[in-house]
């Protein structure tokens, strides 16, 4: 969602926070918009709709000035519009927002009886607004900060601009994230360490109800109102990592990421001399374990579905999963001795923060498997398991699933093992089975030309499909229906194999892709079945096996793909780049916006 960028410096700032927005276009966006001062008073220039139109306007009326902030909005409050894009501003203050001001219907309510106009339809105003109003009761702009911090409400990331103040630019988190840069003669603040990578890789993260004063030479940092140290780290990240090198797409690129970044994950959690899982230590002891609940959103979801499979079959444990925006309103009774598993590639995914913060005042033991070790998610943890997928640009996810499910599979293996549920042996042949998996990923990589011919000549003239698929690989079903949706703009739904009967079965014409998940394991018989009842409808079929699954079935499918043999329970992590790559070609051949699809936005952070 919303990315933010500010900079206090010495040279022409306009072309830098261009430059960082575009690295924050990943987070999804409608409108962008960029401010500085001139000759000390606030200008402003906004675009509705992409970058390039902010770019057009800037080439016809450039923005000088060494100080300024930048921002890509995702419309909440008010539709996407020049008017609604931030900066929001009044003549003392610029500003911009990530998050939702919750109180703002109140405190808009008391500006205005104090006679202000509001100019945009936006909650973020009300931040302009107050902070103008305090300015103009005589208060110093630390001062007017550090009251409005106190009045707003909400989850919030902001960055405030004062107009007649070269010297100072101001930052506040509350919930959503915020970063401070430290340059040469320069200071920034970011939404994350990606937007401030080619600058500087000396960063610091704010914490909430942290506000920051930005100079060029350096910054307070204060907590209420009293001055507070944050630590300042080397990012990892590098400008580097953050371009599609030879691809495309940044989708594609993160897809073939995936034999090295399964591998990376595995050098971690995994050692390959013994054959066993390595895991840190952890704060709960498996035999004790009550109930394990699980939660997510989106494809972090699926990836839990897929893990309660292993966690029950593995370890025998009990395990509930639920969509977090469900399970933290729900507020369901939550077991004493129980583990919560939140999985987030961002971690802060709102719905997610919000239900881990619940079952921890439930007393449970937060576990959490995230891809952003500095972000809220993994903050307030117990134990964070990190993805070493990379930073993952593409807003349909892919490198950070597959590490997920990597990671999630090892600690399943520790459980069981620790529970006595899985012999030595079997743990070996699981572990080789890891080993062995950054190669057949490779393998199915290979395969491009075929997902390319499937994709053109099968789903991209569809205007329905349906995915099926039984046991682990049911939730890939659901994976492959989401990633075809969310890029290629194709209705799809996914199903268990086993309840299309009691439904979709309706659908089932000649018109109607169905691709089926089925890898040979102990309930292929079983998807045979369905794949039959399907084909008898009509459906055109597109099997995803083994060799052995297309000696048997392939002779009934419009297309078979043949994947590697793999154990079935690894096989859920392969099979999930064949759906990935069947969405990406299908939306290349529908010539949607791959790497940031309509509406959909990478970091979800409002609800
Ligand atoms: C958004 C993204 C999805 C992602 C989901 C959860 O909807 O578009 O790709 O799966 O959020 O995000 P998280 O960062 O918590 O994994």
């Amino acid at each position: 969602m919303c990315g933010i960028i500010g900079i206090i410096g010495k040279a022409p700032v306009t072309p830098l926070l261009v430059d960082a927005l575009k690295r924050l276009e990943y987070r999804g966006y409608d409108s962008s918009g960029v401010a500085t001062l001139v000759n000390g008073h606030i200008d402003r220039r906004r675009a509705e709709g992409k970058l390039v139109n902010l770019e057009a306007r800037l080439a016809s009326e450039p923005l000088p000035g060494t100080i300024g902030i930048g921002h890509t909005r995702w419309a909440t409050h008010g539709k996407p519009s020049e008017r609604n894009a931030h900066p929001i501003a009044t003549d003392r203050v610029a500003v911009v927002h990530n998050g939702i001001i919750e109180n703002f219907q109140e405190l808009k309510g008391e500006l205005v009886a104090e006679g202000r106009h509001f100019d945009s339809d936006t909650d973020t105003e009300v931040v302009a607004q107050l902070i103008t109003s305090y300015l103009e009761k005589q208060m110093s702009p630390e001062q007017a900060m550090g009251k409005a911090m106190e009045r707003l409400r909400g989850a919030f990331a902001l960055a405030i601009l004062f107009s007649g103040r070269h010297d100072i630019l101001m930052g506040a988190r509350r919930g959503s994230s915020l970063a401070v840069g430290y340059g040469d003669g320069e200071m920034y603040v970011g939404t994350d360490a990606l937007a401030l990578a080619p600058f500087t890789r000396q960063v610091s993260y704010l914490e909430d109800d942290d506000w920051v004063v930005l100079r060029a030479d350096g910054c307070t940092v204060y907590q209420g109102g009293f001055e507070v140290k944050r630590e300042v780290r080397q990012s990892g990240i590098s400008g580097a990592m953050i371009g599609k090198g030879n691809h495309r797409h940044f989708m594609l690129k993160e897809i073939h990421e995936q034999p090295a970044v399964i591998g990376d994950t595995l050098q971690t959690y995994l050692d390959p001399a013994t054959r066993s899982v390595t895991l840190p230590v952890l704060p709960f002891d498996w035999n004790k374990v009550s109930r394990i609940t699980m939660t997510a959103c989106g494809t972090a979801y699926y990836a839990c579905m897929v893990a309660k499979y292993w966690f029950e079959g593995l370890a025998r444990l009990s395990v509930e999963v639920e969509v977090a925006s469900e399970l933290r309103y729900r507020e369901p009774p939550l077991p004493e001795g129980g583990v919560c598993i939140a999985v987030s590639q961002s971690g802060e995914t709102v719905d997610t923060l919000a239900a881990i913060r619940y079952a921890k005042a439930n007393k449970q033991t937060i576990l959490s498997v995230v891809n952003v070790p500095e972000s809220a998610i993994a903050r307030e943890s117990h134990l964070v398991l990190p993805t070493l997928a990379g930073p993952e640009i593409s807003v349909a996810s892919t490198k950070a699933t597959t590490t997920q499910l990597t990671v999630l599979l090892c600690l399943a293996i520790a459980a069981g093992r620790a529970r006595g549920t899985l012999s030595p042996e079997a743990e070996a042949r699981l572990a080789l089975a890891l080993i062995e998996l950054p190669a057949h990923v490779n393998q199915a990589l290979n395969m491009e030309e075929e997902y390319r011919r499937v994709a053109e000549t099968v789903l991209a003239e569809a205007r329905d499909v349906l995915y099926l698929g039984r046991g682990s690989s049911f939730p890939i079903a659901l994976e492959g229906a989401l990633k075809l949706k969310e890029i290629s703009y194709i209705h799809a739904e996914g199903y268990a194999a086993g309840e299309m009967k009691h439904g979709p079965i309706a659908l089932i014409d000649e018109t109607v892709p169905v691709v089926v998940v089925a890898p040979t394991d102990a309930i292929f018989d079983k998807t045979a079945s369905n794949f039959e009842q399907a084909k008898a409808r009509g459906g055109k079929l597109v099997l995803l096996s083994d060799a052995a699954g297309v000696g048997r079935l392939g002779n009934q499918a419009v297309v078979s793909l043949t994947l590697p043999t793999v154990d079935p329970v690894v096989a859920p992590i392969l099979y999930t780049v064949p759906v990935q790559l069947l969405a990406y070609y299908t939306a290349v051949a529908k010539g949607t916006d791959v790497d940031q699809p309509r509406n959909l936005a990478k970091s979800v952070t409002v609800e």
